[in-house]
């Protein structure tokens, strides 16, 4: 038997409602792909601009025939290692398949989030889920049901709890449209992962060479500057920074001379799935004390760091 909340969520999204539902990386912000009205609804509480795609979420492999048209072998072939999980797969839309949600692209992004809670709803709804993280447009995806409702409050009809997104950080993307299979955003499932299935080489994309959202620069970004700094320097930046109010996320431990009412300190796990585990609910967190600066030390420059410091980039980036 299906919990009450899952089918209170149902009835939202079969009347365009929305509904801020937890996945394994971050909460999506949902609507029936299906009807215009619904999808418009997440421009509007999101603040985006809306010739910018959505992911659709759908409730198993079987439903990729549904949304693409042609399926690329490729697609199967990561779908079915993949799915579900944190990957979204790029590939030829079907017909049928609104502007609204492919930005206008021939395109669309598709994913079955591996969350029970997620599983559930889609299970129990039957149709796709558009769903980009359930944030203010340019602002940290979301990994707890109480961020969702402090930035979005009233906009959502129902937020479903899921507790602490375990992956923390938003799906790998991958294009499959072009000659070859192409990571457009950076994730918990590696290049190297996905090479493994494919048996070909997988380019990653610098995002300067897109325009979908999620690539801009400053996307991903607390109010508060942040800057990166490399271990070995964090010192002499917390030594020389005057009366300003820092925080700092670290590895290492605080060290015993930092005056704390001038520097919050966090401490972050030291491996690189930990540490994107925590990342958004650490700057949030941080971003929330109204504090001068954040600064954040440099991760290592392993491939598994990759897509911590592809979020962490963005988020020391300005707009000038
Ligand atoms: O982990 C995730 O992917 C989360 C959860 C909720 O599933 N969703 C998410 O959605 O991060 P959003 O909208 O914040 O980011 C989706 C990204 C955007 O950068 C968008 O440009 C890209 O996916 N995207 C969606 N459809 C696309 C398409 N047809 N072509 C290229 N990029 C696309
Ligand atoms: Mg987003």
């Amino acid at each position: 038997m299906e919990p009450p909340e899952i089918a209170q969520a149902v009835a939202i999204l079969r009347r365009g409602g929305l509904v801020a539902l937890p996945t394994e990386t971050v909460y999506g912000l949902g609507a029936d792909a299906a009807n215009p009205d619904a999808v418009r609804r997440i421009f509007a509480a999101k603040g985006r601009p809306a010739d910018h795609p959505v992911i659709v979420h759908l409730p198993e492999a079987a439903a990729l025939a549904r949304w693409a048209d042609p399926v690329p072998p490729a697609a199967e072939a990561l779908a079915r290692a993949f799915w579900p999980g944190p990957l979204t797969l790029i590939v030829p839309r079907a017909a049928h398949v609104l502007d609204l949600v492919t930005g206008g692209q021939p395109s669309v992004g598709l994913r079955i989030p591996d969350h029970p809670v997620a599983r559930a709803l889609l299970h129990a709804f039957g149709g796709g889920v558009a769903a980009p993280s359930a944030n203010r447009f340019g602002r940290l995806s979301p990994p707890r049901a109480e961020h969702v409702r402090a930035e979005l409050g009233d906009a959502v009809d129902l937020v479903l709890e899921g507790g602490a997104s375990r992956v923390g950080i938003e799906s790998t993307i991958v294009d499959l449209t072009g000659a070859e299979p192409a990571i457009l955003r950076p994730g918990a499932i590696s290049a190297r992962d996905l090479e493994a299935v494919l048996g070909a080489p997988v380019r990653v994309v610098e995002r300067s060479e897109t325009r979908a959202p999620g690539t801009l620069e400053s996307h991903y970004a607390p109010r508060t500057p942040l800057r990166l700094v490399e271990r070995s320097e964090l010192t002499e930046v917390i030594r020389t920074s005057g009366s300003r109010r820092l925080g700092v996320l670290s590895r290492l431990p605080a060290p015993a001379y930092i005056l704390p009412d001038r520097v919050r300190w966090r401490q972050a796990p030291a491996d690189a799935a930990g540490f994107a585990h925590a990342l958004y609910a650490a700057l949030r967190d941080l971003d929330g004390l109204g504090l001068d600066e954040i600064v954040v030390e440099a991760p290592p420059m392993d491939e598994a760091w990759v897509p911590v410091r592809d979020r962490l980039r963005r988020a020391a980036h300005r707009e000038t």
